[in-house]
């Protein structure tokens, strides 16, 4: 799964050498991480024309948190290719005015790059998309997020203690990720299987917002 991921990645980017990266954290897309650097190492692929702009990340760890996504993004991605580091982007979750400043200026930034061209995306065990919870409604761009119990449970593995675990998040919004032009879903492991089915049942719901890529017409989804 991580190779063909990777392997969908660097074909567009040989089609668009300045293309517009949509990135996820977590588990699931380390792999694909670890096949990028390795075709960069392998001098197979040049990052220096690529913008990325990461899906979320936890209210209150600065980008220097070991726990935070900027601080996971540069140790898997950025310090091992030739990113550059003024075209990489995680949400701040340490910025002040969050919601009614930084979150616009996200969105504003994503607009100003032209657009996300490929979303790599990864999906939580209750069918979340980035941060976007299952919800009677949501924010439809950029915005901060209560997390749900079943999301601090599954991240709880990543920190010493589940105490530990942010409470909130900052996250692009369903809007944003359904403008990219292409998405591609990882889904590793039997947890995510129920979230597939549900995503793959034809039926819209925000209760599993994953469901919505239904609506999109260019969604790859990779499981194992
Ligand atoms: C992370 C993100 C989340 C994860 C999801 C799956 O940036 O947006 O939606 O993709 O929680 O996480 P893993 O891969 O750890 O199972």
């Amino acid at each position: 799964m991580s190779q063909a991921a990777a392997d969908i990645v660097l074909a567009e980017l040989a089609k668009k050498p300045k293309m517009v990266l949509g990135l996820p954290t977590g588990t699931t897309p380390i792999g694909m991480y670890d096949a990028l650097a390795k075709a960069h190492k392998e001098d197979k692929v040049d990052f220096s024309g690529v913008t990325t702009f990461n899906l979320d990340e936890y209210v209150g760890l600065a980008p220097d948190h070991e726990q935070s996504y900027w601080y996971f993004m540069n140790k898997y991605l950025y310090s091992r290719t030739n990113l550059k580091r003024e075209n990489v982007h995680v949400p701040n979750g340490a910025a002040q005015d969050l919601d009614a400043r930084f979150a616009r200026e996200y969105d504003e930034m994503i607009k100003n790059s032209g657009g996300i061209d490929l979303f790599v995306v990864g999906i939580g065990q209750n069918g979340h998309i980035a941060f976007n919870e299952p919800a009677a409604e949501m924010p439809a761009f950029t915005h901060v997020v209560e997390l749900t119990q079943n999301t601090i449970n599954a991240n709880a593995r990543l920190f010493d203690d589940i105490s530990q675990v942010p409470r909130k998040a900052l996250t692009q919004g369903m809007a944003t990720i359904m403008h990219a032009k292409k998405i591609l879903l990882l889904a590793g492991g039997p947890a995510k299987r129920d979230a597939i089915k549900r995503m793959t049942s034809g039926v819209l719901t925000l209760d599993c917002p994953a469901s919505l890529l239904n609506l999109h017409p260019d969604v790859t989804i990779l499981d194992c």
